[in-house]
């Protein structure tokens, strides 16, 4: 059984597609064990509490640098004996440090295709602006290993969604959220919980 740590800093709505994907036996061989927030009074962490996961606030504003706020992350998740870790709407990057000391075991959800609206400064919902005044016709979801380039590691699932005449920003974000995010976040991590995903260079193969 794999050990889950999900790190959230916003609503948490992926967080609570992965709590029923574990619920409903979709993920089989791991549990969450730890939500950690980069911002205390998240509603994340009121979705753990409720199906009594233990919960950590590491406010980004209380460490001087990354560095020092990335140290104490990898202090937390090296305590929590972490096997997978997910970014769930986590809006802070972290020093190369963690990523290193747990290749191929982070994994983070982006609300676009990558490489399409995706790197610094593109998180929550300012990515389906920069979709809407690009005119695209189809944007959708990824999830991906995270390594020290942002939102370039190797992909391991993305699925696609179709833009719609008179789509908002907050139209759109509900949409991939539906239609994506809370599909793919739990299969992926299910993939990664049953010893099914292959990573070789930037590529994710996923084993039968
Ligand atoms: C989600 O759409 C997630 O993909 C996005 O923030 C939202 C968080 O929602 N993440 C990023 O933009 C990271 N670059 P949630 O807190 O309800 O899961």
């Amino acid at each position: 059984m794999k050990n889950i740590v999900v790190l959230v800093s916003g609503g948490g709505t992926n967080l609570q597609a992965l709590i029923d994907a574990q619920e409903s036996g979709i993920i089989k061989n791991g549990r969450i064990t730890c939500v950690i927030s980069s911002k205390p009074g998240v509603y994340a962490l009121e979705r753990a509490e409720k199906h009594n996961i233990s919960t950590r606030v590491i406010a980004r504003k209380e460490y001087p640098d990354v560095i020092e706020y990335s140290k104490a992350i990898l202090e937390a998740l090296t305590e929590e004996k972490a096997d997978l870790v997910v970014y769930a709407g986590f809006m802070t990057i972290l020093d190369e440090l963690v990523v290193k000391a747990m290749p191929n075991k982070m994994m983070n959800v982006h609300p676009a295709l990558i490489p399409s609206f995706c790197g610094k400064g593109y998180y929550g919902l300012r990515v389906h602006e920069e979709a809407l005044k690009k005119g695209v016709k189809l944007t959708g979801a990824t999830v991906h290993f995270v390594t020290e380039v942002c939102d370039g590691g190797p992909i391991i699932l993305q699925k696609a969604v179709e833009v719609m005449d008179g789509d908002t920003p907050e139209t759109l974000q509900r949409r991939v959220m539906e239609q994506a995010e809370w599909q793919i976040l739990p299969k992926a991590v299910s993939l990664f919980c049953d010893d099914k995903l292959e990573v070789s260079g930037n590529t994710v193969r996923i084993l039968k």
